[in-house]
């Protein structure tokens, strides 16, 4: 006789919700290997000392909460260790994560990532656009903040949707700083008596940017210290699925109520710009396989100048040169290289028509097939 032994089932994971709780016992429950991207906004440990006032005397709105104080730097770091830790497990082998920090944290963070087995990729300087003033004037305005990108390991296939950071900056390549305004106005979360909900509120264009940047539709996005829920926010919108983790319940209540009025777009705007070498490749000879293209016909330059004639096996021949579409078009160019479905054309009802159209009829085709 056998006996059926049920396996256990991996738990599910809590999408779309905020999780009450420590973030290293709560990451620790959950199901390993499971998440795409990790963004981090953990204490800054800003041990500031007294108040700080401005030249009215009216005094500064700082970071003196019970969460963001620690008995001594060894104290943060071992924190910054175990939180590291257990979010290297959650993530999927090829995850990222996003850790933010000023001054007083970040290079810590950066020392315990790379400890962790995490590899940097970027770091990347957000600029403040509209930084406090540096009340004493006995030190530099500090205008920026510090995002460190690292994937799970070195050699991690991470998600990077470089064409789409480019489009957002205008058609210019993303650089490493960002020039963005700190949360404020209508978007800045205010409580019950008109005061700031959270003091170290993010801003949501910077979400926005690390989100498209570095995540597709459908990803999940764990933040362990989820505050007012920016991340969630963003995902939200974008049509990702988010877990957030807050240990404080007034910061959840305000994260709650936020998320419930978020909207996500319509599923054509979430469509980004893509790398051309992410399409599907299309070899060649599967137009002349088609009957697309027909062996013995007769592709002419985009130019005019040089033709040559299409073989069966996809390959092309000219006077003194055969080979493919790129290396017999290069040959007669007399150029180092040439892409070939840019350079040669073939002729329908009178019309000189790029190659280029018949490849990407079979790409729009292969889009449209279900999976
Ligand atoms: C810098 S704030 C994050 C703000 C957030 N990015 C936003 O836009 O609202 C850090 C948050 O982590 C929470 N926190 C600190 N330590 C935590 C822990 N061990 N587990 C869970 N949450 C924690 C704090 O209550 C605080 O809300």
């Amino acid at each position: 006789m056998t006996t059926m032994t049920k396996a256990k089932s991996a738990p599910a994971l809590p999408l779309n919700t905020i999780i009450a709780g420590d973030c290293i016992e709560v990451m620790n429950s959950l199901p390993e290997a499971s998440v795409d991207l990790i963004f981090a906004d953990p204490p800054y440990n800003l041990q500031l000392k007294g108040d700080l006032h401005r030249p009215d005397n009216s005094q500064v709105d700082a970071v003196d909460d019970a969460w963001d104080q620690f008995a001594s730097f060894a104290a943060y770091d071992k924190f910054t260790h175990d939180w590291l830790k257990a979010a290297r497990r959650l993530l999927k082998p090829h995850g990222a994560i996003w850790v933010i920090g000023s001054y007083h944290n970040i290079f810590r963070v950066g020392a315990a990532l790379q400890d962790a087995g995490y590899w940097i990729l970027n770091d990347v300087i957000w600029r403040k656009s509209n930084p406090m003033p540096n009340f004493r004037g006995k030190r530099l305005t500090n205008a920026h903040e510090t995002m460190i990108w690292a994937s799970k390991s070195e050699g991690a296939k991470y998600t990077f949707n470089y064409e789409a950071l480019k489009s957002l900056n205008d058609g210019v390549q993303m650089r490493s700083d960002w020039v963005l305004p700190l949360c404020t106005g209508h978007e800045r979360l205010k409580d019950d008596k008109g005061d700031k909900a959270h003091p170290t509120q993010k801003p949501e264009s910077l979400l926005h940017r690390v989100l498209v940047g570095s995540t597709n539709p459908g990803d999940v996005i764990l933040d362990p210290f989820f505050g007012t829920g920016t991340t969630g926010a963003v995902a939200k919108m974008l049509g990702r699925d988010y877990i957030g983790i807050e240990r404080e319940a007034a910061y959840r209540v305000v994260a709650e109520k936020r998320l419930a009025s978020i909207r996500k777009f319509d599923r054509d705007a979430l469509q980004v710009s893509t790398s051309k070498r992410a399409e599907p490749r299309v070899p060649f000879g599967q137009l002349i396989e088609r009957g697309m293209l027909r062996p013995g016909e007769m592709l002419t330059s985009m130019n005019g100048k040089c033709a040559a004639k299409v073989r069966a096996d996809g390959t092309l021949v000219a006077d003194s040169i055969k080979g493919s579409i790129h290396q017999v078009g290069a040959h007669l160019e007399g150029a180092p290289s040439c892409n070939g479905w840019t350079y040669w054309c073939f002729k329908r009802e009178g019309k000189v028509v790029p190659i280029d159209v018949l490849r990407q009829q079979i790409r729009s085709e292969m889009e449209e097939r279900p999976n």
